[in-house]
């Protein structure tokens, strides 16, 4: 053991919930100048030990100390000022405020008795230099305008220009794309190097090893294992789920599973996209490849009616299809499941079964439920809760008092449950842990024999690589390669950053 002291020093932490006990007896420390990685399951207590150390919680039991002091903070105001910053996974940023303002919210500069506009304006792009020029927005742009990553370029701002010795973050690349995130971790070197403690919760292993000088899992509430050292990733998975995983990865499409084309899309353009001809087929996943900007997210949204083709023919199960809205688009069968739990209208107020079963309703017309098959009912819905493991002291809690996880999994369950004829997955795994992944992507390929086409939007490679029967590669708003299972990373990196007139690979018939 290191004779190091640590910068902050959790003992024996306890908390409970009404019906759960979130934290058993936790400790945990960080010293200054490292990046101690907390890891584990959706539910396993990360972010509920990192409420209690910022005082969102108080802990039932145990002892905090901070540079050697016992501290007890009852407000995360409190810890802020003792340089303590936490980085949320679910932003707590105001939308109708300026990013200037949301920096600087409850310690705004004054001079005399007045709001020191200047000088916040000044602060606030000094702090935004740190991401270079990649952030384009300003200190005055109103916070409810900016993207997911936007947004946690903003709070990050908020933690630097507090210059706080602790800078805890909570899964901060799920909404991130590859440059950004490398952005970050340049900045999360930069910040080690200046002696500063940082706290990384991630569900992404490759960060773990990109960025991490100590890892902590945790499991259930209690501590599994502690490394001193980055650990072989197969360690880590083990002490998250209690086991070595089996296939990570379900089986591809069987030939005989392989169906009709459902969706096809003839010569499509719009102004983001140029001539997509594209067949999707019941029972095949097709994953879609390509560097940020390449056009996958705006296929999934011209597919889903939301920004729709201008020209070029699209059929559903043979019949021509226009469509003008996403609400269209579910009608006739056509769903898509964003990444982003924030734009899914989750309602925190509801509980995990309303918010699972929310677009059955809301997708019923007159004359019934649209979808193939009836109404998804409470026993579906809770079979598929069950099948995603979802974490909660009941489906009737509030959806709130659940785990960002977990909440991501009563969204996953409410789109499955309508069984649709062409489904799109975009980012469908963001903040969902090892384990879980897995169901879900059992659950497409369940979908996918059960006769869907599923398009697959992801920015994990790997995965899209992994589950995918077939992958198309985007570059320039165009397909520009086609490739079975088993290629390499190395080939479809390749063909993504080619031009947009290098000859379409055929890779299958
Ligand atoms: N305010 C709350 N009320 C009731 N239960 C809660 C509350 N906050 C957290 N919990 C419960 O405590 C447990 C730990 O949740 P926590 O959010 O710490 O998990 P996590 O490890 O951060 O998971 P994830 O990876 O999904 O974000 C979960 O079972 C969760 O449902
Ligand atoms: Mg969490």
């Amino acid at each position: 053991m290191s004779k190091v002291k640590p910068l902050f020093e959790m003992r024996g932490i306890t908390k409970a919930f009404p019906g759960i006990l979130a934290l058993d007896d936790v400790s945990f420390d960080c010293r200054a100048g490292e990046v101690h990685a907390l890891v584990g399951e959706n539910g396993a207590g990360k972010s509920t030990l990192m409420k209690v150390l910022s005082g969102v919680y108080q802990a039932d039991a145990g002892e905090i100390f901070l540079q050697g002091e016992k501290v007890a903070f009852l407000h995360p105001l409190e810890s802020l000022k003792q340089g303590v910053s936490v980085i949320y996974q679910e932003f707590s940023l105001l939308p109708d405020r300026s990013v200037a303002e949301n920096i600087f919210l409850g310690r705004e500069p004054m001079r005399g008795l007045f709001l020191d506009k200047q000088s916040m304006r000044e602060m606030t792009q000094t702090v935004l230099k740190m991401f270079g020029d990649k952030h384009n927005f300003s200190a005055e742009t109103l916070v409810g305008t900016l993207d997911v990553a936007q947004q946690q370029m903003v709070e990050i701002a908020k933690a630097l220009s507090l210059e706080a010795q602790v800078i805890v973050m909570d899964e901060p690349t799920a909404a991130l794309n590859d440059s950004e995130c490398e952005l970050l971790f340049n900045l999360i070197d930069d910040l080690r190097k200046q002696g500063r403690s940082i706290v990384y919760i991630t569900h992404r292993i490759r960060e773990i090893k990109r960025l991490a000088d100590r890892v902590t899992v945790i499991k259930d509430g209690k501590i599994a294992a502690r490394f001193d050292h980055v650990p072989e990733t197969d360690q880590i998975v083990e002490a998250m789920v209690g086991r070595t995983l089996g296939q990570f990865y379900p089986e591809l499409a069987a030939p005989d599973e392989i169906g009709e084309t459902v969706l096809r899309i003839e010569d499509c353009s719009n102004a983001r996209l140029h001539n997509i001809s594209l067949d999707l087929k019941a029972g095949v996943i097709t994953g879609f490849a390509g560097v940020q900007g390449a056009g996958r997210a705006a296929l999934a949204m011209a597919v889903f009616g939301a920004d729709p083709f201008v020209s070029g023919a699209v059929t559903l199960e043979g019949k021509p299809l226009n469509l003008t809205s996403p609400r269209q688009a579910a009608q006739a069968g056509i769903v898509m499941l964003p990444g982003d739990r924030k734009a899914q209208g989750l309602s925190l107020m509801q509980s995990v079964f309303d918010n699972a079963f929310i677009s059955a309703r809301a997708f019923s017309t007159p004359l019934g439920n649209p979808f193939r098959t009836n109404h998804a009912d409470r026993n579906d819905i809770q079979k598929l809760l069950d099948q995603l493991d979802t974490r909660a002291a009941s489906y009737d809690v509030e959806i709130k008092s659940l785990s960002g996880g977990n909440q991501q999994k009563a969204i996953v369950a409410r789109w499955l449950a309508l069984k649709p004829k062409v489904l799109i997955f975009v980012e469908p795994t963001r903040g969902i842990d090892v384990n879980t992944k897995s169901a879900i992507y059992r659950q497409m390929r369940k979908l996918a024999q059960q006769g869907a086409a599923i398009m697959m939007i992801s920015s994990d490679l790997p995965e899209v690589l992994g589950v995918s029967d077939r992958i198309m590669v985007m570059s320039d708003g165009r397909i520009v390669a086609e490739f079975p299972n088993g290629v390499s990373e190395a080939d479809v990196m390749r063909a993504a950053t080619h031009s947009a007139d290098e000859q379409i690979v055929q890779g299958v018939a």
